[in-house]
């Protein structure tokens, strides 16, 4: 049996990829952390989708700021694969706090990947890196683009990827980037523009908001649906050599497209509800993510299914039923 050690469990991506590796049969250790209210919400839901194996999970408190809690889980577990998901993940936040964000989503890495290192665990790792890191470089972007990141987290990210590419240089360790844009879905953290606008338009309908205000509409995001993004995350461990590939959908839409798509959707202008404020602009912006992910195709067979349309739709209709559940009493989730 495959046995993964999966940082960032509780989160988005972290949720889809744990009942991802369980469904085929592997063992999953997840990372959570220390936390003062319950954050575990999004793997309950796992634990709802049919065929969870609940013996096939286990949750371990560790941190990525906490070096010594990752190299022995890593001599505990001894695991074949190692995603590293766990991320201070926010743009905006990452200019509020950008010392602790070089130390999580920079640092964490050469953590992870030293307990890997120190152990001699020949286990496989994915590092979570991201589109944000060809910032201010002008769309398309793929492998080839020179990166220039315009925020902490864009900063950090490139240390990551560049830092997976020498530990596998210099030390032969099967480490791979997968480079991803923007992936959403119902469990998307509320405060990423998607799910800000999908609850804001279920919470309207409903009556329980008159207003939703956002700040730069101009910005053109290349959005997918994330439960297809975390198997390109497992195929990048299968292949006999690791390698850095761009996982996107090759379709650009801005910020107001989206919001004209979410709110039509239940039969509403969006122009007579939302309003803008500086106060939720950047101090530097990334303008246009559009990723072209040919070489995922060719050499991982992998391609989006899920379009933007069908994205928009999917997260306003889970965030109705979601609302409407929870206003009726019941406390089960629906999923998309
Ligand atoms: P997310 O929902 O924000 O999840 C981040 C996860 O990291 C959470 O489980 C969080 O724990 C954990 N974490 C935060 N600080 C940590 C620390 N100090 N030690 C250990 N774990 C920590 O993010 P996501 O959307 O799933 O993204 C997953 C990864 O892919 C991240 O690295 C992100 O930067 C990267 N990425 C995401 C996208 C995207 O569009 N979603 C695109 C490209 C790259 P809590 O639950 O306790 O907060
Ligand atoms: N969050 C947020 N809130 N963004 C807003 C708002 C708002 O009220 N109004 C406009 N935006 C714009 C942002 O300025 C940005 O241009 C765009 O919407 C998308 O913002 P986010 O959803 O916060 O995502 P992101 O693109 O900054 O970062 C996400 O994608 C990266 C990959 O490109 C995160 O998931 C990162 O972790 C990930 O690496």
């Amino acid at each position: 049996m495959n046995v993964a050690l999966v940082t960032g469990t509780t989160g988005q991506d972290g949720s889809y990829l744990t009942e991802f590796l369980l469904a085929k049969g592997y063992d999953v250790h997840g990372v959570k952390r220390r936390s003062s209210s319950f954050n575990t919400e999004r793997l309950e839901q796992v634990s709802r989708s049919e065929g969870h194996r609940p013996e096939h999970l286990s949750l371990h408190y560790a941190d990525l700021a906490d070096s010594a809690s990752m190299t022995n889980l890593i001599r505990d577990i001894r695991p074949d694969e190692v995603y590293n998901l766990g991320a201070q993940s926010h743009v905006a936040v990452s200019f509020e706090i950008p010392e602790y964000t070089a130390d999580v989503t920079g640092v964490g890495t050469v953590r992870m990947l030293e307990a890997i290192r120190a152990s001699g665990v020949p286990a496989r790792y994915y590092q979570a890196s991201s589109s944000e890191m060809f910032g201010a470089s002008p769309p398309p972007q793929n492998e080839l683009t020179p990166f220039h990141p315009r925020s902490p987290y864009g900063c950090a990210k490139v240390f990551s990827y560049w830092t997976t590419v020498n530990y596998r240089e210099a030390y032969g360790i099967h480490a791979s980037n997968g480079i991803l844009f923007n992936h959403e879905s119902s469990r998307r953290g509320e405060t990423f523009v998607t799910r800000k606008i999908s609850r804001a338009v279920a919470r309207i309908v409903e009556g329980m908001q008159e207003t939703l205000t956002l700040g730069n509409l101009d910005a053109v995001r290349d959005w997918g649906y994330a439960p297809e993004y975390v198997e390109a995350m497992w195929l990048m461990l299968q292949q006999d050599e690791p390698n850095d590939y761009v996982i996107a959908t090759g379709e650009g839409h801005s910020v107001r497209e989206f919001v004209h798509e979410a709110f039509a959707h239940v039969g509403l202008d969006w122009s007579d509800y939302v309003k803008t404020d500086s106060r939720y602009e950047r101090p530097s912006e990334v303008d246009a993510l559009l990723g072209g992910p040919g070489k995922a195709r060719e050499l991982l067979g992998w391609q989006p299914k899920i379009k933007f349309r069908e994205l928009v739709h999917h997260m306003v209709d889970a965030d109705l039923r979601l609302l409407r559940d929870e206003r009726a009493g019941q406390l089960v989730r629906i999923d998309i």
